[in-house]
């Protein structure tokens, strides 16, 4: 395995006075997709924000790329190369694609806005062609597209996704997952939360199903989608997949 980007040990963080995760474990290896799945209200949004130093600390280890970023501010974080797309209210509905794309530099200017916008525009054509329309005007499944070409227009090298599938058809779906894969091929690793776990473990090296805060079961995709517990409890049961 190549070195952790992130590596996050005995975390306990949470809101004001109260612990939502507690003692929870999750690495990130370089070029990595790690998916955590797990009930509503398990602390998965939660976990992804204490990544971002969006709540309370508590206690623990939180290292990228071999240093501690506890206490590091989320404006410091950005150009250290970590970027985040957060489950709700993630465009700017009256600015147009362009200028949701650019807020995305503000926090960490890419070393070449054009070629970074254009590797985007690749990944993502539905954009290219409505970069001057209003990011409001957009399908829900084109707005995930802006909201994720946004948080990578900083270059980072640790993407944390929170639910970028959440209300998509499953043709949009399918198109989450690749455009997922290829991010991961384009050098970035990505830790996400998803709700369509069994989608989701196919692309995760590894999988963390959170359960009440904690860390239920760790183990690569495959394997968790082959363990009969796991596809029972959380997955919504069936055949494995
Ligand atoms: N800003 C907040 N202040 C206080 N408590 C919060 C806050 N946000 C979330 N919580 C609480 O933390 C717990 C975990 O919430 P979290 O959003 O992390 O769950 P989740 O696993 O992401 O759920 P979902 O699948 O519904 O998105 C919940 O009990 C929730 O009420
Ligand atoms: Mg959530």
């Amino acid at each position: 395995m190549p070195d952790p980007i992130l590596n996050i040990q005995n975390l306990t963080a949470g809101y004001g006075a109260t612990p939502i995760i507690h003692c929870v474990d999750l690495c990130v290896h370089l070029k990595g997709i790690v998916v955590i799945v797990g009930p509503n209200g398990a602390g998965k949004s939660t976990l992804l924000k204490s990544v971002f130093a969006l709540n309370k600390y508590f206690s623990g280890s939180v290292e990228f790329m071999g240093h501690s970023i506890v206490g590091v501010k989320t404006a410091n974080l950005v150009p250290m190369g970590i970027s985040a797309v957060p489950q709700t209210s993630n465009v700017f509905a009256n600015l147009t694609v362009r200028e949701n794309l650019q807020v995305g530099t503000y926090a960490a200017p890419p070393k070449n806005a054009a070629a970074t916008l254009d590797m985007i525009l690749t990944l993502f054509p539905d954009l290219r062609e409505k970069l001057n329309q209003p990011a409001g005007q957009l399908s829900g499944g084109q707005r995930q597209m802006v909201a994720i070409g946004r948080a990578m227009m900083s270059d980072p090298k640790l993407l944390l996704l929170d639910e970028p599938t959440a209300g998509l058809s499953p043709a949009y779906l399918e198109r989450i997952f690749d455009l997922i894969q290829q991010i991961r091929e384009a050098g970035i690793s990505v830790l996400l939360v998803e709700q369509n776990a069994k989608q989701a473990l196919r692309i995760a090296d590894m999988g963390y199903v959170l359960v009440n805060g904690k860390n239920g079961y760790t183990d690569t995709g495959k394997n968790l989608l082959a363990n009969d517990e796991v596809r029972h409890a959380f997955l919504g049961g069936g055949l494995p997949a």
